[in-house]
């Protein structure tokens, strides 16, 4: 029995089939390479010293999707598919409703047809919307702020609706906060395309010199010292979550949300002093006005996920800074060259 990892050779997906296969489970992946690169696949291969079968399918073809399900005896899926720039949903909306709902749609039809009922989903904090109360509970009220956000809130409602007509499925959802980090061997890390948006592949590109400075979004939010204030999660801890996840769906039926974060939050000017302090190295910034459609302050209670899988992330903000800069030190233009920056 194998587990299907879709979008499979993504930054959190490649961590996670990682994580599988050193704890001896068997896995296939399925990915579009349309973001990522195979590359990815192939240093976990490396890591694990294993084989795993890899099809080159986008969801939106089913026909293809059908004949991996028929070439393998998949029991489970974890699926992290999907299209995630938060600024290019809102450019291309119907391109991230096409591809990120018909992709879960065609995934759980065929799911459904092999009888495969088990689902991890690759849900994102970003459902909360603009929280009102931090740390935020499974509870909170739920909302999209970007077609990207609707995409994840959209797909996480069809999966409770697929639960209510059919209560054989065992479906968890998984609200990731700000993922960051990398594996401690700097072989697989995050490989963004062209300019960053996210904030720290942004200040290890400033520090290992391809980006002159950071631009801070705001520093008039009502936060410690102005400036937004997240939950960054090691992606490492993120990995085992899914492992967790993936456990509790074994014994159970249902559909049930779980918030992975730590429960600090960190400023962006604390996250500018942790990555100098971590790595030794100065990052350039300058004050900008606020990105659209960003919030003040979002942070997690995790208390559900370490009551019901028994998870905590463990990995400290230091940590996260170290592994992200061995990452970006040893592979400065990301997979695409190997060499390291002299
Ligand atoms: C963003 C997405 C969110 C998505 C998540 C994936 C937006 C509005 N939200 O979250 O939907 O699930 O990424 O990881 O894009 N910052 C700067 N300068 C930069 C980049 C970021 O000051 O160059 C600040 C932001 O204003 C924010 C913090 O750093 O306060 C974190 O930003 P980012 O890494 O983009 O994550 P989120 O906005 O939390």
């Amino acid at each position: 029995m194998a587990i299907l990892i879709t979008g499979g050779a993504g930054y959190i997906g490649s961590h996670t089939c990682v994580q599988l296969i050193s704890q001896g489970y068997k896995i296939v992946v399925v990915d579009s390479l349309s973001n990522s690169n195979i590359e990815s696949l192939n240093r976990v291969s490396e890591l694990t010293d294993t084989e795993f079968p890899f099809y080159n399918v986008n969801l939106l073809d089913p026909d293809s999707l059908e004949r991996v399900f028929e070439e393998n005896h998949i029991d489970s899926v974890i699926h992290f598919a999907g299209l995630k720039a938060v600024g290019e949903s809102v450019l291309r909306p119907l391109d991230y409703y096409h591809n990120n709902l018909t992709g879960t749609f065609n995934l759980c039809k065929v799911m459904e047809k092999f009888h495969v009922k088990k689902i991890v989903f690759s849900s994102s904090a970003t459902v909360y919307g603009n929280p009102k109360l931090v740390p935020i509970k499974e509870d909170a009220p739920l909302s999209a702020t970007s077609p990207y956000g609707q995409t994840k809130l959209m797909t996480e409602q069809v999966l409770r609706d697929l639960f209510e007509a059919d209560s054989g499925w065992s479906i968890a959802l998984l609200r990731y906060f700000n993922p960051i980090g990398a594996h401690l061997s700097g072989r697989i890390g995050e490989d963004p395309t062209g300019i960053p948006n996210n904030l720290m592949p942004f200040i290890s590109q400033v520090a290992i010199g391809k980006l002159d400075q950071l631009s801070i979004y705001g520093n008039d939010y009502a936060t410690v010292d102005g400036t937004g204030v997240r939950d960054y999660i090691h992606v490492v801890d993120l990995a085992k979550g899914h492992i967790k996840a993936l456990e509790h769906l074994m014994g159970t039926t249902g559909v049930e949300a779980f918030n992975l974060g730590t429960g600090k939050g960190y400023s962006v000017l604390q996250m500018v002093k942790a990555f100098e302090k971590a790595t030794r190295t100065a990052i350039t910034y300058s004050i900008a006005p606020r990105r659209p459609g960003d919030i003040a302050e979002c942070y997690a209670d995790s208390t559900k996920a370490k009551k019901v899988l028994g998870w905590v992330a463990e990995k400290e903000i230091e940590e996260m800074c170290r592994d992200t800069w061995r990452w970006q030190q040893r592979n400065p233009h990301g997979y695409k060259h190997d060499q390291v920056l002299t």
